[in-house]
């Protein structure tokens, strides 16, 4: 395999010659492995994989974490449940898979759990003939990076929770009632600076906007805080974008990002499969 580098000089890089669908030696899975952590997200275009063959490359990165709960309580593939489908088509009245065709808002994968994926994998398996759709994604690193002095101590030490009610396309799940103050939200407490434990580089660690908060701080306080952060850590400097074409890979390193995707026309079809490696420690 080899790297080439994408537009964004601080998040991404595309790999070449590298067919996913044949076994993997245990040199090119650690070059994956070295290529997520360094560039973040990984593009490899011209693939042609069955969900088997998805599962097969998937579980080379680690063991596999099962989707979260769907809005339809029950799994999209009912023969590879550790699959998630991403896709706005309808068929016989029921959706086919998860976020329909319009905005995903900025977020990172889980964070509503103690332990949050490590990486995603996501497969195009059909995209709108005018391309739309593209997703985003952002360097947490270089978002802390770029911080503030002021803001680095401030945000030091701090902690916020990380809502599990909604989707990052804003539906309620299963289970869950409207959040009417933050200070209830239900999720994961994770601390706003994480440590990479391999790199000890650090990053910020914001999950999703929507109900979050700053524990032990008053609600307008906390906002205010989070506001700033979230403009700041997703400004188009920190990012790279995406167009895709059938058969792409992307691979992300989920805690080091945050990604997002654009709404696209709703009478056109896109359809993904996507998996989901589990985490190995805690935020910390
Ligand atoms: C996601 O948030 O995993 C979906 C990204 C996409 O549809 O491009």
């Amino acid at each position: 395999m080899e790297l080439s580098p994408i537009e964004s000089r601080v998040i991404g890089v595309e790999i070449q010659n590298l067919d996913l669908a044949k076994p993997l030696d245990r040199e090119t899975v650690a070059a994956i492995n070295d290529a997520l952590n360094r560039y973040l997200v990984l593009v490899i275009r011209g693939q042609r994989l069955c969900d088997p063959d998805l599962l097969a490359f998937s579980r080379h990165l680690g063991e596999l974490d099962p989707p979260g709960p769907n809005p339809y309580g029950e799994p999209f593939l009912k023969d590879f449940p550790e699959i998630n489908v991403i896709s706005n088509v309808v068929e016989q009245g029921r959706p086919i898979g998860n976020l329909g065709a319009g905005e995903a808002a900025w977020h990172a994968d889980m964070t509503y759990i103690d332990v949050p994926p490590k990486a995603a994998v996501l497969y195009a398996l059909e995209i709108p003939v005018d391309g739309a759709g593209d997703t985003y994604f952002a360097s947490m690193f270089a978002a802390y990076d770029a911080l503030p002095p002021d803001l680095k101590l401030e945000i030091d030490g701090k902690v916020t929770v990380h809502d599990a009610s909604r989707n990052s396309a804003g539906m309620l799940r299963r289970g869950y009632t409207e959040v009417t103050d933050v200070r209830e939200t239900r999720g994961a407490l994770h601390p706003l600076v994480r440590t990479d434990p391999r790199s000890g580089r650090k990053a910020l660690f914001l999950g999703r906007r929507h109900n979050s908060y700053v524990t032990g701080m008053p609600v307008e306080d906390s906002e205010n805080l989070l506001d700033r952060l979230w403009t700041h850590a997703t400004q188009s400097g920190f990012t790279m974008r995406h167009r895709w074409r059938a058969g792409d890979v992307l691979i992300w390193n989920n805690p080091a990002v945050l990604h997002r995707r654009d709404p696209f026309d709703a009478n056109s079809r896109r359809i993904m499969h996507r998996t989901q490696i589990k985490g190995v420690e805690r935020i910390a």
